[in-house]
């Protein structure tokens, strides 16, 4: 079992695991400054929502601790000014604004000394990194109740260990639902551009011994069609309200495919990703820089001076989504009255409308 912490507090230094140097090699690199955390979430040194919330929750701890203010309003600045730099850098997956508005508004709160406050920051951050490996670990036991003894399941991007501070989400209903003792196959799609399927999710399947074949995700309607796929299992960046979802491109086309071939087609996530104010048209789809599509590494695959475009998250409407699963249960439609339930703290799973 694949048990690290992808993201960590230690002697005051922010560790992650580098996942551009996956799979290759699994290693740590340590962070004293936000700028430095900053740029790593951008570079997408830690990646996938939770992880990214929860980098950025402990880089505001870093600008606290590295912070010379010297009364408490000097010292919201600063956070502030850390907020915005972290904020900027991922705008699709709103756990990062999640995780910087609890803290923020904690530190807003906050009465006492300078100490006493930059001391309040890093216990907030650390509470939003243990939070998440609990609720992880609900939503894996929820999820795995979904996945039947000879499934076959596709999977898109990498919602794993590495995409959380642990146990993943979609990926982890998959690796919990081998550890249950569950005959099942996966076929994880390669996720173009930045390859985090082949690199990350092949990594966490092949190390707990999961029967897994990696399919290009052009493959994805060939392999639906006649692999006996049973099941499609999705992480999400952001849910709204009704339930639409974003989530690595690609996402789309695989939920319209599940849906044309009859294949239940699962989001799973934690409620941090749930934006009940977001409206759609709000919504920014990150642009990455096109020589992530040009090139392949260092290896340049398209004529010199080829344009590109870049989006690096699609929008799945709620028609094609099956359920979601979130470690508060599993809901079904309507999304729109069983999320505004589920969030509110009124009953979940069987009492769901339906
Ligand atoms: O660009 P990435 O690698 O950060 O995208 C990750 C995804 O799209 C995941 O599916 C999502 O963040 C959920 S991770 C539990």
């Amino acid at each position: 079992m694949l048990s690290l912490r992808t993201v960590q507090w230690k002697e005051g230094k922010v560790i992650m695991v580098n996942q551009r140097k996956l799979p290759h090699e699994l290693v740590f690199a340590e962070f004293d400054e936000v700028t430095q955390v900053a740029n790593a979430i951008r570079t997408m040194v830690v990646r996938g929502a939770p992880a990214i919330g929860a980098a950025a929750a402990l880089g505001l701890a870093l600008a606290a601790r590295r912070s010379r203010a010297l009364t408490r309003d000097e010292l919201l600045l600063d956070l502030r000014r850390a907020e915005k730099l972290l904020e900027e850098t991922r705008p699709t997956a709103v756990n990062l604004t999640w995780a910087l508005t609890r803290i923020l508004s904690k530190a807003e709160s906050y009465t006492g000394s300078v100490e006493g406050l930059k001391k309040a920051v890093l216990e907030e951050a650390l509470t939003i990194t243990d939070e998440d490996l609990s609720v992880n670990k609900q939503i894996v036991e929820h999820g795995s109740l979904l996945i039947e003894d000879g499934d076959v399941v596709l999977t898109h991007c990498n919602a794993g260990v590495l995409a959380t501070v642990g146990y993943g989400t979609a990926q982890g209903v998959i690796l919990q639902a081998h550890r249950q003792g569950k005959n099942i196959k996966v076929y994880p799609t390669c996720t173009a551009p930045l390859f985090q399927g082949a690199r990350i999710t092949m990594f966490e399947l092949m190390r707990e011994g999961v029967e897994a074949y990696l399919i290009a995700d052009t493959a994805a309607g060939h392999v639906i069609r006649n692999q006996g796929v049973t099941k499609v299992l999705v992480g999400a960046d952001r849910i709204l309200g009704d339930g639409t979802t974003y989530n690595k491109i690609g996402t789309y086309q695989l939920a319209v495919l599940a849906a044309r071939h009859g294949v239940p087609f699962y989001v799973v996530a934690p409620t941090s990703t749930v934006d009940m104010i977001t409206k759609r048209e709000a919504v920014v789809i990150e642009e990455r820089p096109s020589t992530e599509v040009t090139r392949i590494g260092d290896i340049s695959i398209a004529p010199r001076g080829a344009k590109a475009y870049n989006p690096a998250f699609d929008e799945t409407p709620p028609e094609l989504i099956t359920a979601i699963v979130t470690e508060k249960g599993v809901i079904e439609p309507p999304f729109r009255q069983n999320l505004e339930k589920m969030m509110s703290g009124r009953p979940t799973g069987g009492e769901m409308d339906s």
